[in-house]
């Protein structure tokens, strides 16, 4: 059965995805909303399976979006709005997707009060949410999670996950948070933000900690139980960094499972300027180890019998797991508007976004709604990933001070 999706926040980040969602073939119909009415009215226009939108489906704020019928609401707007319009949407019937994070703001513990209202909401409404991070459907992600389900990692050691990105990289941080103020929201949100630098509260990198802290979490099926964080103050007097505690944060985990992680949230620092980002996780086990696209296996089955084999160099499309045909096609078509279904059929099909990762969460969504399942990346394993970031950047502002992490656990059964 089909199910209809309403997309609220039409800036940039949504660009990428709007396609994406009205091609899928379980989606049948698709609404539009923003409160800039030019952002609605560029997709309202577009032609591409024009036979799925309806010209009534155009709405210019989240209420009244929440009062259409439509079942699903899919939120791409600015990071501090995330938790609190999850809340309304779930509270108006609607199973949600939410860009990451879960919300950023420079409180640390109204973020923590944030994951255990979306939990409860969700448990309360019985609706769904699911935290659109990709690094969870990155090629490295899916080939490791393979190897998780074949146990060829052996018991888990050791991971990392770092997402390093340099103010002035190629995606440029300040034209980005410019880029952000330029609606009426982002407006609003410089005076909501200002209220918080007023009590004194300062922000950092791990106030958006999911690219980083969601590989080693995903891949074991585990969480963090104590963290230890220092920071690293910007010293040139950068304006970007003004209302920031730190311009790095890295900090050391210990696992439920046993395992140690380090995580790196940079945005000074030189690196790869003129890529996009560094955005990576390595995971080491007794028997298995992934690292920077190598797989590693020992075939050890006690302490004493591990041998050497040949590493396994792998590519992204050795990684990727396939789409069923019908929805590879359907996704081929979106991100090839311009050719026909003829054209597209016998092509190789090559996700792109974030490593390849859109089309996947879009799958991901689309069908746990139309399944009515929980999906992969639930509340509880949403939540995982942020206090891992929140209670990071509290033991950094206590100078690498040991700190508990909470936990929600998983869904009821
Ligand atoms: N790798 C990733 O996962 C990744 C990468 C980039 C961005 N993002 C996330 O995507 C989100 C969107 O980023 P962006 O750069 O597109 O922002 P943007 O400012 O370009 O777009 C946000 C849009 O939301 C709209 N909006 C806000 N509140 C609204 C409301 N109540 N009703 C209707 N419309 C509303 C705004 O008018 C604006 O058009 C961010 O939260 C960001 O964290 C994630």
């Amino acid at each position: 059965m089909g199910i209809s999706i309403g997309m609220l926040g039409l800036g940039s980040f949504a660009s990428c995805f709007v396609d994406l969602f009205k091609a899928h073939p379980l989606v049948n119909r698709i609404a539009f909303c923003d409160r800039e009415v030019d952002r609605v009215k560029r997709w309202a226009d577009d032609p591409f399976l024009a036979k799925k939108f309806n010209p009534k489906d155009c709405y210019y704020s989240l209420e009244e979006l929440c009062e259409s019928d439509v079942d699903a609401i899919v939120i791409m707007t600015q990071p501090w709005l995330h938790a609190p319009q999850a809340v309304q949407a779930m509270n108006a019937g609607k199973d949600v997707y939410s860009a990451v994070p879960i919300i950023s703001i420079p409180d640390d513990d109204e973020i923590l009060d944030w994951c255990g209202k979306i939990i409860e909401t969700s448990l309360k409404t019985g609706k769904h949410y699911m935290l659109g991070e990709t690094t969870c459907y990155r090629p490295q992600t899916q080939f490791c999670l393979r190897k998780v389900q074949e146990d060829a990692f052996g018991d888990f050691v050791y991971a990392e996950g770092e997402y390093c990105h340099d103010v002035d990289a190629a995606c440029n941080l300040r034209r980005v948070s410019q880029s952000r103020a330029n609606s009426k929201a982002g407006q609003e949100g410089i005076i909501l933000r200002k209220k918080y630098y007023d009590r004194g509260l300062k922000g950092g990198p791990m106030h958006y900690p999911t690219h980083s802290t969601s590989g080693p979490c995903f891949v074991m099926d585990t969480y963090a139980v104590k963290v230890t964080c220092y920071g690293y103050k910007n010293k040139t007097n950068d304006p970007y960094f003004k209302t920031s505690a730190f311009s790095n944060e890295i900090a050391l985990f210990k696992m439920a499972n046993g395992a140690t992680v380090r995580i790196a949230e940079t945005r000074e620092g030189a690196g790869k300027l003129s890529a996009v980002e560094s955005e990576i996780f390595r995971v080491m086990g007794t028997r298995g180890t992934f690292s920077e696209n190598i797989w590693y296996y020992n075939g050890r089955t006690n302490d004493t019998d591990a041998k050497v084999l040949p590493e396994q160099r792998l590519t992204d499309k050795d990684m990727f797991t396939p789409f069923p045909p019908e929805v590879e096609l359907a996704f081929k078509q979106a991100l090839n508007k311009n050719k026909s279904i003829e054209e597209l059929k016998d092509t190789d099909f090559k996700p792109t976004g974030h490593g390849g990762s859109h089309p996947y969460l879009v799958h991901e969504f689309v069908s746990s709604v139309a399944e009515g399942r929980q999906s992969a990346i639930n509340p509880w394993i949403a939540a995982r990933f942020m206090t891992m970031g929140v209670m990071a950047h509290k033991s950094a502002l206590l100078d690498g001070e040991t700190l508990n992490v909470p936990d929600w656990g998983l869904p009821p059964q």
